[in-house]
Formats: C-alpha cells, structure tokens, sequence
C-alpha cells in the first residue's frame, strides 16, 4: 500500500463512521504563539478540544502537515524526519474509549482495510499513578476485542500520557498501537522497547484538566485525538525498515543521482537523507509563506536549507540543486497541497536566493572554521570555539550557530554558546540603537519613554488576562515615542465595562508603586515559574523574565522602567479588531 492509498483508506473509513473532513491546517499556526510550527493535528483544534464549537460538528478526520524540529539533529539515520503528516481522528466531546478503540481495531485488522494479522499488532495502556488511575477501561476493549494479554503493555505516564502542549491543558491516558516488524515471530511477551516493534498509532483520551497548581481534574468534554504517521505507516506496511526506502523519497533520491550524475547507490548515505529530508520540509514551511531569514520560523528554515547545502558538498555535489529538488516535492504533493503549486514561483525564488547567498560565503567560512580549529594545539584536552568566533561565523558567513556546532562536533570541537548569545544579544541591542537613532531622525532621546510603555504592556497583558480570560496571549506588540499597540487573541469586542475595569486594574498596579526585577532564566524555568509571553521554540536558551511586583511575569527583551510609579496614568485609545479572533489596543501613559 502507498501513502496515498493509506490517506484515502483512513479519511474513507472515519467518513463511513461520521467523521467530517477537515483541511490540513498551515505549518505555521495562525493563533498560537507558543509554538513555531503546527506539530500535531490536534493543534489547530485545541479550541475545539476545550469546548468551542466546531462548525463541521464533533467528529473530525484529516491528514496534517506537520513539523518536529526537536529531532533535527537525529535526521539522517533511518528513522528521524522534521516535516511528516499525520493522519488523525478526534472526536470533541462525542464517543469515548469504546468507539475510538473500536474504531482504531477495525481499521488496522479488518482486511477490507489495512488488514494486518492479530499476531502482528500489541498495543500498550497507561499504567495508572498518583495523579489517575490504571487505564482498565482500554485494557479491557482491547482484551475483548481480541488482543490477548501478552501483547497488551501497561506503561508509566512518560510513555502513555499525552499532553498538555503547555504547562496547563487538557491532557490524559493514551493508548497506542505497535506493528511487529520482524522476519521472525515475536518473543511470547509483548516488549514496547524492541525496535522491531514499530509504533503506528496513537489514541489520546482527552479526560483530564491539568491546573496551575499541577491538579489533575476531570475535563468536563473528554475527547479523543489520535494520531497515525504517513510516513511510518506506509513504511512497515510496505516491510520496508525505513520510511526513506518508500515512494515518498524515491523520487527525490532519484532526482537527486541525476543532479550528481551517479546511478542509485545499494545504500543511502546520512548526507543524502538528509539533503531530501530538509528540501521536502524546507520546500513545505515555504509553501506556508515563509522566507528564510535570522528569526523564529525563517531561520528554523534557513537552517534547514544551508544544512542542505553544506550535506551536499560533502557528497561532492557543488553547483546549485536546491530548486530543482524543490520541483520535485511540489510536482509529488501538489495534488494533496495544492499550496505548494501555487506558491511555487516564490518558493523557486527564494530557494535560489538563499543558496546563492550562503554559497558565497560558505567555502570562505569553512577555511575560516578551520583556520580556527588548526589554532587549538592538539594537546589541548578541551577543545573549544569561543562564542566570539562562533559570532563571526554567524555573522560574516551566515553560519547558523546550529551549524557551526554540528562542524565543530565533527572534528571534537565543543562551541560556547553562551557566549555566542552574550555576542548575539550584544549585536541585536546595538543594531536596535541604531535603527532607533534612524527613526528618530536627531529627536531627543526617549527610551525612558519606550522603557515606561514596556512596563505598561506587561501590566495591560495580565489585566487582560484577568478580566478576559487565560486565552488571553500576546500575538504582537509594537511601541513607539507616544503609545503602546498591542495585539492579543481574543474573539469579541471589549466592552466599555471591560475596557474600564482592565484600565483601573493598570492604574492600581501603577499606583502600588511596585519594583520591576529582571532575571535570566532557561525557557523551562520560566514557564515552570508561571511566566507568560512569547516562548517560541527556544528550548535550553537563557531567556530575561522580568517580574513586576506580584502582579506580573514575563519573558521580554526589555528595556523596562524601574519602578510602576513612574509610569504615569493609563489610558486606552483605541480597541479594535486585528485580525480574526486577534484585538488590538493602543494606549498611552499621560
Ligand atoms: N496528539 C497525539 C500525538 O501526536 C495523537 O501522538
């Protein structure tokens, strides 16, 4: 079966149970700032999840483009990826374990559809703990449905809990399904740990509510989501031992022998996995809208295509590949998205761009990366480049830190990152002086004013959040000399009420006088401290957290006032719509 007929299979079956398809949504998602990329299907729907209604009703089906970058390193042996999709099936509030499980045991067994034999399926329940109890519900609609005891494992909340995607959220027991992949038959129990068997689907019950204070409560709409990976699937269906070996890649190998002008090799190299791995999610994050460059999503693409790039030399392939690799993925996946065909002028173009802007600089920046390394005297025990030339690297040749690490590991080199951020962050704060000193065209100075209206937006931020509620968050923000633009989701227009109560709760705040603290702390520390703002994908990294009184916490660049009292009087000028379900405000302090 290819994964074709797999999406069609899996979306015809959910249709025959009273699923309504839904459209895969963007990679990148449109109203939640606490992530860079759509990394399940249940993302787009996580308003749905906790109560909203969905206007196709409560059962759903789609297949959904998704990217993980949190194995980016991993990509280049058989298994890893970054963009893949995921087939799914959910049901917001209408049937639960029986049917889900029901469900997920006719599709794998039944040989109108995937018909895989009983002896090559085992599936694992959650175990039960502190916070809730043994699975038995899902033990026993599998036991009853045919899959004997051996081949049903109970497992600990790390491997069958799912979610929630923050620190707070809906979240509970999953139950998920493996295929055995050996020539031989599996030992008499069932070990989830042996590679040879393959997990292929997952189904989440949504039943519990995890609190601020860590409390597990009962969700009053439990749902289901599940979630099937394409590419895995169609693999161990196919017997094949990695997803890489299907008619996914094919082609793009294929183009690819041609670019390099050898015939296909017995074996693919990590190299060229990883070239037709990143120009597939690189040419799919394009289609989405986005260029490459030196933040958020640009620069998780721009990483993907120069690794590409420097992968490629290695194989020896020197002249430019990337566009014609890029036509392929647009010419195999424009019938399934259609955005990639559509956007294809501007993905080419951008593409051709990039490479020749990294190509310029990356046999320069190579010598210039050994020249640093033949400095160290091979004694040396530690081997390290300083954050300075990681900088200049970054810099000067565009190396993506990322890739001046992956280099520096090839040959025992460790990299201070901290003081490649210390370097970074210097750079970012002199490059905002000086655009500051354009815009201001010689006025006098006021970054005490900007300082202040910084203060102002933390303040205005959980006020919001109080009056309005917890799905209040940051979607921008903008600051001038004279006023604060802010835009938050949010789906209705404030009320005059709401705009007065939120005004006072920020002039009180303004009145206690309180003292604003920074601190620098991990993205984890930060989020397990309670602070709100825009986390993005920065796991590991050193983010400020700046605290103002009891009142507020939040992750922010700065620069911030020292003390609420100084701000002045609050005023709201304007509430507005910004865009769908984002409002917008402008405020002054007087
Ligand atoms: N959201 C679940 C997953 O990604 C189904 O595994």
């Amino acid at each position: 079966m290819n994964a074709k007929e797999l999406r069609k299979k899996y979306i015809d079956f959910f249709v025959k149970k009273g699923h309504a398809v839904t459209k895969s949504a963007p990679l990148v998602p449109d109203n939640d700032p606490t992530v860079l990329f759509t990394t399940a299907g249940m993302h787009p729907l996580v308003p749905f999840l906790l109560g909203e209604k969905h206007p196709l009703g409560k059962r759903l089906v789609n297949y959904q483009k998704c990217i993980r970058t949190g194995d980016i390193d991993e990509v280049g042996d058989p298994v890893h990826l970054t963009f893949f999709e995921m087939l799914g099936n959910w049901s917001l509030g209408d049937y639960f374990k029986k049917e889900a499980i029901e469900f997920s045991f006719e599709f794998l067994s039944s040989p109108e559809w995937l018909g895989i034999p009983l002896d090559k399926l085992a599936v694992t329940v959650f175990a039960g703990d502190d916070d809730a109890p043994f699975d038995e519900e899902a033990y026993n609609l599998w036991k009853k449905l045919g899959i004997p005891e051996n081949r049903i494992a109970k497992r600990p909340k790390k491997d069958n809990w799912w979610g929630p995607a923050g620190q707070t959220g809906p979240c509970g027991p999953d139950t998920e399904m493996f295929y055995w992949t050996g020539k031989n038959p599996p030992s008499e129990i069932f070990t989830p740990d042996d590679r040879l068997w393959v997990e292929i689907w997952n189904d989440v019950f949504m039943q519990y509510n995890k609190t601020a204070e860590g409390r597990y409560e009962p969700l009053l709409q439990p749902n289901v989501d599940t979630g099937m990976g394409v590419e895995r699937v169609t693999a161990v269906l196919q017997g094949k031992a990695s997803c890489y070996e299907t008619e996914l890649f094919a082609p793009l190998f294929a183009k690819l022998d041609e670019i390099r002008g050898i015939s296909a090799p017995n074996e693919r190299s990590n190299s060229e996995r990883i070239i037709v791995e990143h120009m597939r999610a690189s040419a799919f994050i394009m289609a989405d809208g986005v260029a490459p460059g030196n933040i958020d999503q640009s620069y998780v693409l721009r990483r993907l295509i120069r690794r590409a790039i420097r992968e490629a030399r290695k194989t020896g392939l020197q002249g430019a590949f990337t566009e014609t690799m890029a036509k392929v993925v647009i010419a195999e996946y424009s019938d399934v998205y259609p955005e990639l065909s559509v956007n294809s002028a501007k993905i080419l173009e951008d593409l051709d761009r990039e490479e020749k802007q990294f190509e310029q600089t990356l046999e320069k920046g190579t010598r210039e990366f050994e020249k640093l390394i033949s400095r160290v005297p091979p004694h040396i025990q530690t081997k390290i480049i300083s954050g300075k030339n990681a900088f200049f690297l970054y810099e000067t040749y565009g190396f993506p830190i990322e890739l001046t690490e992956e280099m520096a590991a090839e040959r025992g080199f460790k990299v201070d990152k901290d003081g490649f951020n210390a370097a970074y962050e210097k750079h970012q704060e002199l490059s905002r002086k000086g655009a500051e000193q354009k815009f201001k065209g010689g006025l006098a100075d006021n970054s005490e004013t900007t300082a202040k209206l910084h203060t102002a937006t933390h303040i205005l931020h959980t006020a919001l959040r109080k009056i309005l509620g917890e799905h209040v968050a940051q979607k921008g923000s903008n600051i001038t000399a004279d006023r604060l633009r802010f835009d938050f989701s949010h789906h209705d227009k404030m009320s005059e009420e709401e705009i007065a109560e939120v005004e006072k709760i920020v002039n009180e705040v303004i009145g206690r006088n309180l003292s604003i603290e920074c601190r620098e702390m991990t993205v984890e520390e930060a989020k397990n401290q309670g602070a709100i703002g825009l986390f993005g994908d920065r796991y590991g990294e050193k983010v400020k957290v700046f605290s103002i009184g009891d009142f507020s916490m939040e992750i922010c660049g700065g620069p911030h006032a020292q003390n609420t009292g100084s701000l002045g009087k609050f005023k709201i000028s304007k509430e507005e719509s910004s865009s769908r379900g984002v409002r917008r405000i402008k405020a002054v302090l007087q």
